[in-house]
């Protein structure tokens, strides 16, 4: 597994990492999540990221691995978070800074670690929201000693905007083959002020998978995007997920790209990727040029 520098925060991370959303589905067994956390551990991935509203994930870290915690950084979110409600799990987004602190200090206790490596904003708060304050408690959060690094989870224009504003050390954001919007500011900006990137959806979720169109609106949009994408042709005889996580690792700037999956054959083989070979620059220069003359033109 390649490791790379997480920004100037001086932490070194697997250029693949875990993306730990969908382990937080209660319907899963714990079993097999308690194996594919190891099993990710086990093949050199240092790198997890979850979230305050990632169902039973924070919890399931804090019970299957916090043992071995010496082994990977773990980034957390907060502003958002779950609370059942009559049996149901509703979001709560809570960016007072009462919310924001207490978020943190339960995802202490879920995660059993006193101090976080990193804690990042899911999402800018909101236009009714106090940002200045905001901000100042999560930075308040990291003077306290609860977490050794803050950032945010934000694409495009407001993303860049706030690690402009804010002194931050890392920020999270979609970048994949049929999501390249982040090379024209956001990369530039992380780039000046030497943040570390993690890069959510960086398989763009497999859609070419799914033959019909999927409802939510997070799929729907890269469905649609890769009925025009001449993606087969461009991968040519490599498999479409590998030709997809190479594109997004082949970008000098990327730090980790945080592959969500619960199935231990697929985190074995994407594993298998990071091997140091990038895509070649004809292929990526025709792979940003489909996607330029496509989507932003
Ligand atoms: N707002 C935010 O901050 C935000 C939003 C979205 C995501 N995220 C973070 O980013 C992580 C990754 O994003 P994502 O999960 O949405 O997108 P993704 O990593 O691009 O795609 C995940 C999907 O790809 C499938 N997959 C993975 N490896 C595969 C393989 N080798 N072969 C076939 N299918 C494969 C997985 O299914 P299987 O389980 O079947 O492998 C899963 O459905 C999340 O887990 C989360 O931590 C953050």
């Amino acid at each position: 597994m390649q490791q790379r520098p997480l920004g100037r925060t001086g932490l070194t991370v697997s250029e693949i990492g875990f993306g730990a959303a969908q382990i937080g589905n209660p319907e899963l067994p714990g079993k097999q999540v308690e194996t594919v956390l190891n099993q990710a551990l086990d093949l050199g991935i240092t790198f997890i990221d979850t979230a305050a509203m990632y169902g039973d994930s924070e919890a399931r870290i804090g019970e299957y691995i916090s043992h071995r915690k010496d082994e990977f950084t773990l980034a957390t979110k907060c502003g958002d978070y779950q609370v059942t409600e009559n049996g149901t799990r509703k979001t709560v987004k809570d960016y007072t800074p009462d919310g924001i602190l207490k978020t943190i200090d339960t995802s202490r206790k879920k995660l059993n670690m006193d101090i976080i490596d990193i804690v990042q904003f899911h999402g800018v708060p909101g236009d009714t929201d106090d940002t200045k304050a905001a901000f100042e408690a999560l930075l308040e959060a990291k003077h306290k000693g609860w977490t050794r690094f803050v950032g945010i989870s934000q694409d495009g224009s407001k993303g860049a905007r706030a690690a402009a504003e804010w002194p931050l050390d890392t920020q999270e954001f979609t970048y994949n083959i049929l999501y390249q919007e982040a090379d024209a500011i956001l990369f530039p900006t992380l780039r000046d002020r030497q943040m570390g990137t993690i890069i959510k959806r960086p398989i763009s979720n497999a859609v070419w998978q799914r033959t019909e169109k999927p409802e939510k609106a997070m799929m729907a949009g890269p469905w649609e995007r890769v009925q025009t994408f001449p993606l087969a042709e461009l991968a040519g005889d490599m498999p479409l997920i590998e030709f997809a996580l190479r594109f997004t690792l082949s970008h000098p700037d990327v730090s980790t790209a945080i592959v969500g999956t619960t199935n231990p054959d697929h985190l074995a083989a994407n594993v298998l990727i990071s091997d140091g070979q990038k895509l070649p620059d004809e292929i990526l220069q025709k792979t940003k040029q489909a996607f330029t003359e496509r989507f932003l033109s």
